[in-house]
């Protein structure tokens, strides 16, 4: 039995390691397992999807073999308008579906707003904006002709601060990627665009996560399973709650197995657990094996091509997945699931009415050119019509950009400033690069304003509104001083005050800005070009200094921020196209400052678990080991009892607010388990015998486009697969013992899109009142954070954040009541064994914590007894 069993295990690793060659998968540290899960789950087994999945069962059963493996793949890089394209089936009405980024805007085309990425979202503390901006994004999308939108990002979750693209998430917290990539989805897909929710998972350092060769594959992620549930999955499942129709599965391995054909990720956790209903794309040549991929649980490879050597015309899928099908290494069953999971998500958002086509290119800005420019002899035509889908979207972004900004310090009211201040500003980062605002391919570069991070996750500026623009804007008495080292003729007058911006960037691996190869390995948490130096210089002569710092994350500011002079220090993000206005009306005190840290800015890099730092330098796959299980950012901080610089949640205004009449009311009565999960209704059923050959012929006459990927076969190949598939003799395929094709009814955790519904259940609302106690008008955030009850048997952070709400603008003495609410989830911990979240202590006494920031909570709620105490 143990050796059957064993037997079975191996060569489900193996299979998860690569198709081609069965050979083990690199050994990671003990106790770290991706255990096989097979088969994939059908979609369209939740309510919600049932109508939208009917359809795409009719269309499917009509579908030909190849007509199914085409839509499964894209058409090979550079190989159309969009970032991704996939094959079409237009005998049936099914278009190619256009695929591109990024989470902040429309990357490499015109007439779009660049957007605030995901940090800045965050520090907005704003669900209202959170789900306008999604709403903005969709309404661009769809008018470029777009299918999918290629974000949010909730992954990385920012475990590492060097971490290059923990800008395009919302903060390195669960809940607060949870909100930002669930309002984002909701809001995108509200106007018909599917969302994709990215990378699945653990993909928290650029370097070696794609940087793979034959001595040293991706890095691989070794996550315990309650680490996994309760901070990496968290937003994930939030995410697919809200309905997502995509997930991008990330390059990384974890626990061994990489991501794009480990089964314990998408067949288990995410189609399973999670419920997930829409479809599973590789990230951009992610995937390393045909048919291992598609038992895991793949449904999409991206852009198409093989990874070793993309444009060549060979594929994993299409051509291959039609032979793999023919020859039985690829159930049909299993390719039938993959098509009606791409189908209902297309249905899902009503994209077979009306819906536009392609209207803009991402490979050039020319009115016309090569339709496929990875051929080597394409056809030409008008490839962009340069449609502006702008509408009033600059608005929003201006107001994510300013409702940002956090104030970090402010002492003697130096902010805001006086109309008539006369200032004198230092800095590169204060103007627009010099070059151009787009004269970096994909932001390549830190010169001038930086108003977001690099790689795919950027998008062209339509214009930048600088600071100094800002400051020209209002006709602000300024003198610019456009460097980085302190110049030798700025003398101060009595009454001066010095502005001094200063930057931080990072971004994708593919490009090396300044030595840094994504993450921050060069500059580490430090401000670039000399930052720190020019705010010391100034600060040695001027008596009154604000900082403005524009960066992806953390950065490091005790060699400066207790100076005497440095006054102020105002943390403006990543602001997007709107930096300057945005800015101008926070210093001259238009409006208040709101935005709050979506981390943690610690006082040394040390204070940080030595596991956090970048990883890699060895030969072999690079092992990623979580050992701090839960404790990152503000857990860790606070579990180790060190004071960072600036605690996460922090943020400052030029009014006081106070906290009043907090209430809180039981709802739904906890029981240690959740109630038992709902039975998955049905899902499609399909012929699922072999299809005969013919069904993946290339068609007669056909003038193929060379290097451009297809679902057809020669006639002698397919035939030849069949027969394999159709024999009883020939050798079939060695699948696993024990991977059957039986549908399994499904973990006690899952039920629904995001998990038992039960989960979600409101155990408690709170409502509290916030006054504007102070002089000027201001929007004021209320934290929630839970602490378990003492002495229960699992180990949890002191307090972990768990939902927030932001007022409206409060005049002077105004009030009003917020509501939050605390789930039956988040009073859960991931109980390993039972595989089922579990309410450790029914009776116990939860506290609610509620206050302005993580190290600033004034009131504390009760469970037991219940009741609020100021
Ligand atoms: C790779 C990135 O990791 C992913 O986020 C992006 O969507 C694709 N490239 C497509 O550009």
């Amino acid at each position: 039995m143990y050796s059957l069993l064993s037997f079975c295990l191996i060569l489900c690793l193996s299979l998860s390691a690569s198709a081609a060659v069965i050979d083990r998968r690199i050994a990671v540290p003990s106790g770290y397992v991706a255990p096989p899960y097979y088969p994939t789950p059908h979609g369209g087994w939740t309510a919600d999807w049932s109508v939208s999945y009917h359809k795409a069962s009719l269309l499917v059963s009509q579908m030909t073999l190849a007509e199914k493996t085409n839509v499964t793949a894209g058409s090979g890089i550079f190989m159309g308008r969009c970032v991704g394209n996939t094959g079409s089936a237009l005998r049936l009405g099914i278009p190619q579906l256009c695929l591109q980024d990024g989470p902040l805007g429309i990357r490499n085309a015109d007439h779009n707003t660049a957007f605030p990425p995901g940090i800045t979202v965050g520090a907005t503390f704003d669900k209202d904006l959170m789900r306008a901006r999604g709403v903005a994004l969709g309404e661009e999308f769809r008018g470029k002709g777009i299918n999918v939108h290629l974000g949010p990002s909730v992954g990385p979750l920012g475990r590492k601060p060097r971490g290059g693209r923990n800008w395009e998430g919302f903060g390195a917290d669960p809940v607060l990627q949870a909100f930002g990539g669930s309002l984002t989805i909701e809001g995108v897909q509200s106007v018909g665009v599917i969302a994709t929710v990215k990378h699945l998972i653990a993909n928290e350092q650029e370097m070696y996560s794609r940087m793979k060769n034959i001595f040293q594959p991706e890095i691989s992620s070794n996550v315990d399973d309650r680490t996994l549930h309760e901070l990496y999955l968290w937003p994930f499942a939030e995410s697919v709650r809200s309905g997502v129709g995509a997930l991008m599965i990330s390059y990384n391995a974890v626990n061994g197995s990489a991501c794009s054909q480990n089964s314990y990720l998408m067949n288990n956790l995410l189609k399973d657990e999670l419920g997930f209903q829409g479809f599973v794309m590789s990230d951009w040549l992610a995937q390393i094996s045909g048919v291992a991929s598609a038992l895991a649980g793949l449904d999409m490879s991206m852009p198409g091509d093989i990874n070793e050597v993309p444009l060549i015309g060979s594929s994993y899928w299409m051509y291959e997945l039609s032979r793999s099908v023919l020859n039985g290494s690829v159930p049909v069953d299993r390719l039938n699931d993959m098509a009606t999971r791409i189908l209902a998500s297309w249905y899902q958002f009503g994209q077979d009415r009306n819906y536009p086509t392609p209207n803009f290119d991402t490979n050039t800005q020319d009115a016309s050119g090569p339709l496929y420019p990875g051929a080597l002899f394409s056809p030409s035509g008008v490839v962009n019509q340069f449609v502006d889908v702008r509408a009033t979207h600059a608005e929003i972004a201006r107001a994510v950009a300013r409702d940002a900004i956090t104030l970090l310090k402010n002492t003697i009211a130096t902010l805001p400033l006086a109309k008539n201040t006369t200032l004198k500003v230092f800095g590169t980062d204060a103007e627009k690069n010099p070059d151009g605002i787009n004269s970096c391919s994909d932001q390549g570069c830190n010169k001038g304003t930086l108003g977001m991070g690099w790689g795919s996750g950027s998008a062209r500026y339509p214009y930048l509104d600088s600071p100094i623009d800002g400051l020209k804007a209002r006709g602000a008495k300024y003198q610019f001083f456009n460097t980085d080292s302190f110049p030798s003729n700025s003398n101060p007058n009595p009454g001066d005050v010095a502005l001094v911006f200063i930057s931080a960037d990072s971004g994708e691996n593919y490009i090396t800005v300044d030595g840094n190869p994504g993450d921050r390995t060069n500059a580490g948490l430090n401000a670039w070009h000399n930052g720190d130096k020019l705010v010391q210089d100034v600060a040695a002569k001027y008596s009154n200094v604000i900082v403005v710092v524009h960066t992806v994350g953390p950065i490091l500011m005790e060699s400066w921020i207790d100076l005497p002079s440095v006054n102020a220090v105002l943390n403006a993000h990543l602001p997007g196209q709107e930096a300057g206005e945005a800015l101008m009306q926070v210093l001259f005190g238009e409006v208040s400052p709101s935005g709050h840290l979506p981390y943690t800015i610690p006082k040394s890099e040390a204070d940080y678990p030595d596991t956090v730092s970048l990883v890699g330098f060895e030969v072999g796959q690079p092992q990623d080991t979580f050992t701090e299980g839960l404790y990152i950012d503000y857990r860790h901080f606070n579990q180790q009892n060190i004071k960072p610089r600036f605690a996460f949640g922090h943020g400052l205004s030029y009014t006081t607010f106070s906290f009043s009449n907090a209430s809180i009311t039981a709802v739904t009565p906890l029981t240690s388990l959740p109630p038992t999960r709902p039975i998955k209704g049905p899902t499609p059923s399909y012929n699922t015998s072999i299809p005969p050959a013919s069904e993946a012929y290339w068609p007669d006459n056909f003038s193929r486009i060379w290097r451009y990927l297809y679902s057809w076969l020669d006639k002698n190949d397919a035939d030849v697969a069949a027969k394999i598939g159709n024999s009883s003799t020939s050798a079939k395929y060695p699948y696993p013992d024990g991977c059957s094709t039986d549908q399994k009814p499904g973990p006690v955790a899952g039920g629904a899109q995001g998990g038992n519904p039960a989960l979600f259940d409101v155990a408690y609302n709170l409502s509290i009142t916030v006054t504007n106690a102070g002089n000027i008008s201001g929007k004021a955030v209320s934290q929630l954070y839970v602490q378990f009850p003492v002495g229960i048997s699992f180990d949890t952070p002191i307090i972990q954040l768990r939902d927030f709400a932001k007022t409206i603008t409060l005049a002077p003495g105004q009030s009003q009541t917020l509501q939050m609410r605390v789930t039956r989830k988040d009073l859960s911990v991931w109980d390993v064994v039972q595989q089922n979240w579990i309410i450790p202590d029914v009776g116990g006494d939860y506290g609610i914590w509620i206050g302005e920031a993580s190290d600033s909570l004034s009131v504390r709620c009760g469970t037991s007894p219940l009741g609020c105490v100021m």
